[in-house]
């Protein structure tokens, strides 16, 4: 059986809009995902929005809306956002879901039996923006996190006996060097836990947002209790359905749980210590970056210093945006983002280099090899720069996959972008578009081993940066006439196994030029946004514009959407029709409509959001994992504000409830019906 692999980044707040900080935490978690799923490990990546507590309750009233409202709608901006970066996680939870509500209680309750929560009066200081007690008693006293004055709170609370864990806690960062990196976070950990815990409140009781205690629902759980658990509640902890808690003894405990270096202490000290409380296994390990600087200070909502990442999509797609940040942050340390950097290191690696690399071999072997790989020959005129080249390809893979594994992003694309650039001085000295006027038979194999060489180095790099830059390579590695990248086995890779005779496919180029309109217009767009005049937010299809077009286009959606049924059809009329195998992965209630259920279910290639008039035939909990056919092409129409992207073949009984159309059989995710 394959190895599994269950990653998670933090669930971020809904008090405002997303921004590039956040994309870079689930960038990087995306691209861990993804590299897991090429070395062929079942893979489980989950990110949600964090959406109680006394923070979100204010922002919801500054916005004038209700908790429910606002949150739906901010969440909803993470989720789109995700959506179009090409994100891959497999769940997306947010801790106003009733899967999530429900079994937090559990683990509370479980924790309470086991003796850990006792009942007591906090007196002291909090601060609503970090959501933290702060040790302290003078009113006023700064938060120690944000510097904000801190709020005096006096209630009746539930405490946790945070206390009681210090040894162990002290005694699982040494057994378990690797629970915490990097290393410099450890060591902050470390001497905080040794100077001494007290115990924890974990109880509000002068505000409602939140999740009642169970018994007891004068009290809200503290909302940092409720978000650590979405770790384990998203994967079906303390569900009443078997089906939902295989998933949990299948995922759990996680293997990497992503944060920003600011929650560390929650992640590191009362989240070990709750599930150490609950008698649950522990993460195998939290690894903490660093944070994205603009201006000179942390970029974060309440300081208005974001950057949008909308922006950056509109003008240079996702890849360049996923590239940049893993390229030029040294992970775990702070880094800077700008505009500037931001387009010369588009241009200078992705435009300039491996795109460059891509477009000039491709182009030639087209033009010298009608479209076919040509292979070096064993015999005729082998030279030391070409056996250089597979050399430095071999180290690299091994290097590449060693960095990568220990986080070290940028070393890793430096080391691999090494190979672009020996690639293009090995093409630039040996002169391929020289030895292509001639026909004699040296100068035809020299070519054919040169064009080789490069195109087998351009594989090289192509399969090792995909998990960064999806999208382009998974274009390059099409043009390369090798098909659907993600399905390449990793751990394979090695030198020589591009295959003689293989027909690339149709050359175009993956990375065009941007020039400084570019940076202009992006500063142009975020300036707008601050001064709060409305830019139209530009879908992918329409984002094109002067600087540059690297978005690939959506699927068009089917004209003809409105033809009435005639009584017989031909056979290509029904082939025009795209159904689907599908898989349930979320099912939720739609809020004010008693009969609908909006559904994420997996493609196979996509997950699609559904929205389906079943409520009132299935529980939502008994259709995850489901498999279901699906109606792939239909065009997307909206549902109560929601897009439905496809529907759910039913049979609709007169006068009954609807039947979902199902098989006997296991059908692999993703198959076509014809
Ligand atoms: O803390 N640089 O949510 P949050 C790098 N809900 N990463 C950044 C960043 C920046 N400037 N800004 C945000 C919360 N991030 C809680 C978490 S988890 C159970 C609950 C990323 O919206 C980074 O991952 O403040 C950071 O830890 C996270 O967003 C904080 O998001
Ligand atoms: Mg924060």
């Amino acid at each position: 059986m394959n190895k599994k692999f269950y990653i998670t980044t933090p669930i971020y707040y809904v008090n405002a809009r997303p921004h590039i900080g956040h994309a870079y935490t689930t960038i990087a978690c995306d691209t861990i995902a993804r590299r897991q799923r090429m070395l062929g490990a079942d893979t489980y990546f989950l990110t949600g929005t964090d959406e109680h507590g006394q923070k979100i309750e204010r922002a919801a009233e500054a916005a004038g809306k209700t908790p429910q409202e606002y949150t739906d709608e901010v969440s909803a901006q993470f989720r789109a956002l995700w959506k179009r970066m090409g994100i891959t996680n497999d769940d997306f939870i947010r801790t106003t879901e009733e899967r999530h509500t429900k079994r937090v209680q559990e683990l509370f309750r479980r924790i309470r039996d086991n003796g850990y929560i006792y009942k007591g009066t906090y007196s002291g200081q909090y601060c609503v923006f970090d959501e933290l007690y702060v040790d302290a008693v003078e009113p006023g006293t700064p938060c120690p996190e944000c510097g904000r004055p801190t709020e005096t709170v006096k209630e009746e609370n539930y405490f946790f006996k945070l206390s009681a864990f210090q040894d162990k806690l002290l005694q699982l960062y040494t057994e378990q060097p690797d629970f915490i990196r990097p290393e410099t976070r450890r060591n902050e950990v470390m001497s905080f836990v040794r100077s001494g815990l007290r115990d924890q409140s974990i109880s509000r009781s002068t505000f409602s947002w939140g999740i009642p205690v169970p018994d007891d629902p004068k009290h809200v759980i503290y909302v940092w209790f409720d978000a650590l658990a979405n770790y384990i509640t998203a994967i079906g902890y303390g569900s009443s359905h078997e089906g939902a808690r295989e998933a949990f003894k299948k995922y759990w405990p996680a293997d990497v749980q992503m944060i920003g270096k600011e929650i560390v202490r929650f992640h590191c000290v009362y989240w070990p210590a709750f599930l150490m409380a609950a008698g649950l296994p522990l993460p195998k390990g939290i690894v903490a970056h660093g944070w994205l600087l603009f201006e000179e200070s942390k970029m974060s909502k309440s300081r208005g210093n974001i950057v949008r990442t909308e922006t950056i999509l509109d003008v240079l797609g996702a890849d360049a945006l996923r590239y940049f940040l893993l390229r030029e942050v040294v992970f775990g340390q702070d880094g800077s983002f700008s505009f500037d950097a931001l387009v010369q290191r588009y241009n200078a690696d992705l435009a300039n280099g491996l795109g460059n690399l891509a477009s000039r071999t491709l182009t030639m072997i087209t033009r010298y090899f009608r479209g076919e790989v040509p292979y070096p020959s064993a015999t005729v005129s082998q030279r030391a720069g070409d056996s250089a080249i597979a050399e430095s390809a071999r180290r690299v893979i091994a290097e590449y996959s060693t960095l990568v594994d220990q986080y070290q992003f940028s070393r890793a694309l430096e080391v691999a972008w090494s190979l672009v650039a020996a690639v293009d001085k090995y093409i630039v000295e040996n002169e391929p578009w020289a030895l292509g006027e001639k026909q004699d038979e040296e100068s035809r194999s020299r070519l054919a081993t040169i064009l080789y060489t490069s195109a087998e180095a351009l594989r090289i790099v192509t399969a090792l940066s995909h998990p960064v830059i999806p999208d382009a390579t998974s274009r390059i590695w099409a043009q390369l006439g090798l098909g659907d990248i993600r399905q390449f086995p990793l751990s394979d890779l090695k030198w020589g196994q591009l295959q003689l005779g293989t027909k690339l496919g149709n050359v175009e180029a993956v990375f065009p030029r941007a020039d400084k309109s570019a940076i202009e217009r992006m500063q142009k767009m975020e300036e707008q946004q601050r001064s709060g005049a409305t830019v139209t937010e530009a879908h992918p299809e329409a984002s094109t514009a002067a600087a540059i077009s690297a978005v690939a286009p959506p699927t068009a959606p089917s004209a003809n959407a409105a033809t009435v049924p005639v009584s017989k059809i031909s056979i290509e009329d029904f082939a025009k029709v795209e159904l689907r195998v599908g898989q349930v992965k979320v099912a939720e209630k739609v809020k004010g409509a008693d009969k609908l259920l909006r559904l994420e279910v997996d493609l196979g290639t996509e997950v699609r959001q559904v929205v389906a008039g079943i409520a009132e035939s299935y529980a939502p909990e008994l259709l995850i994992g489901r498999k279901v056919v699906i109606v792939a092409n239909l065009a997307p129409r909206k549902l109560r504000g929601l897009e439905s992207n496809g529907m759910i073949v039913a049979a609709s009984p007169e006068g009954g409830k609807a039947v979902l159309a199902s098989f006997l059989e296991d059908v692999p995710v993703g198959t076509r019906l014809k």
